[in-house]
């Protein structure tokens, strides 16, 4: 009988710079499929010095139509010294989107990790507050039309639910840091989509309901808002089915919409893990959600806390796993019925 591996032959592609062999799917790329209805099928975390990589670069643009940066937009990556901003990396994969006809998403504005010392030695919050809209007008300015969608403030609360993170921004500023930095994003650009970019939410219900009076707070106070970014970093255990059916509803009636920001799935148990991509992105797309981003999609550049797991739905030869093809059945299952 003939073995899957067997069965896997070399694709081509024709890219710029030439023409490059990765392992094919046998099947549609992921991105052909959800462009059929619109949908934002995308990687995240995508560290643009892997774009070096020939065959990394290649699956990237072949497979997704939108990319995220993972830590290079962060603060203290961007923008380490006052007034000094490293363009060069973010600028590189705006580029790689362009050429490749991809969207590309804002990751880091506020980000817990990764405040550089200049920004941690302010204490008075008016200079704090300048010091935001500083960097938000210069990174979302240059950007303009060529980022359309932000995470505007990420993690903000605990880990475990049971109040804001007590970052730096809230230390400076108070609670207000969060609708401070929605409206200094808005006016910086007007047409993007912000987002409120958090964890964990899907499997933890008291914080759940602790994000929805967040966003329901900002929604009634007028604060500019238009989704909520769920990470989805899941680890062993799937959400409970309907869980994102039941956020998706809730914030629609808000009029905001939920993405799926950082999916990745973090367990030894391959076939588990794969039974986990199908359910997330079956119920994600019925519920209405139309961005959908993995944390990565090579477990070559894996981020994982649990040893040995392999989150992601290539291997680390970019040889597609079992995940993508619960992923590609997913969506095509979507794409054909409805
Ligand atoms: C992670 C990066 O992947 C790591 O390289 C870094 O050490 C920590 O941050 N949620 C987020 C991402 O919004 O920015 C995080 O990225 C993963 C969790």
């Amino acid at each position: 009988m003939k073995t899957f591996a067997t069965t896997i032959i070399t694709a081509l592609i024709v890219a710029a710079e030439g023409v490059y062999a990765f392992p094919s799917t046998g099947t549609t790329p992921l991105r052909n499929e959800a462009s059929k209805k619109d949908i934002l099928i995308g990687s995240g975390a995508i560290n643009p010095m892997y774009l070096n990589d020939p065959e990394f670069a290649a699956v990237l643009a072949n497979q997704f139509n939108s990319l995220s940066p993972e830590n290079e937009m962060k603060w203290s990556f961007i923008n380490p010294t006052k007034g000094h901003y490293n363009w060069d990396t973010i600028d590189r994969l705006v580029n790689f989107a362009e050429d490749n006809n991809m969207v590309v998403k804002g990751h880091g504005l506020i980000s817990s990790c990764c405040n550089p010392d200049f920004l941690l030695n302010i204490t008075h919050p008016t200079a704090f507050r300048t010091a935001m809209k500083t960097h938000f007008e210069a990174i979302m300015h240059r950007y303009d039309g060529k980022i359309d969608r932000w995470d505007v403030v990420t993690e903000a609360l605990k880990t475990q639910g049971g109040g804001l993170n007590n970052n730096t921004f809230y230390q400076v500023l108070g609670p207000g840091y969060i609708a401070d930095a929605f409206r200094i994003a808005r006016a910086a650009a007007p047409d993007a989509k912000l987002f409120i970019n958090e964890n964990l939410v899907e499997s933890l219900p008291g914080k759940r309901q602790e994000l929805y009076n967040l966003v329901s707070s900002f929604v009634a106070k007028g604060v500019p808002i238009d989704g909520v970014a769920l990470q989805m970093h899941i680890t062993e255990v799937a959400p409970k089915p309907g869980v994102i059916t039941e956020m998706v509803n809730s914030y629609k009636a808000l009029g905001l919409e939920v993405a799926i920001a950082e999916l990745d799935v973090h367990t030894l148990d391959n076939a588990v893990e794969t039974d986990i991509y199908d359910a997330v992105v079956s119920e994600a797309l019925d519920a209405g959600i139309t961005d959908i981003s993995f944390w990565g999609f090579t477990d070559k550049h894996a981020y994982t806390w649990v040893q040995g797991a392999k989150p992601l739905m290539f291997d680390q030869c970019y040889k597609p796993k079992s995940e993508f093809y619960a992923t590609h059945a997913a969506l095509t299952n979507f794409v054909n019925r409805s």
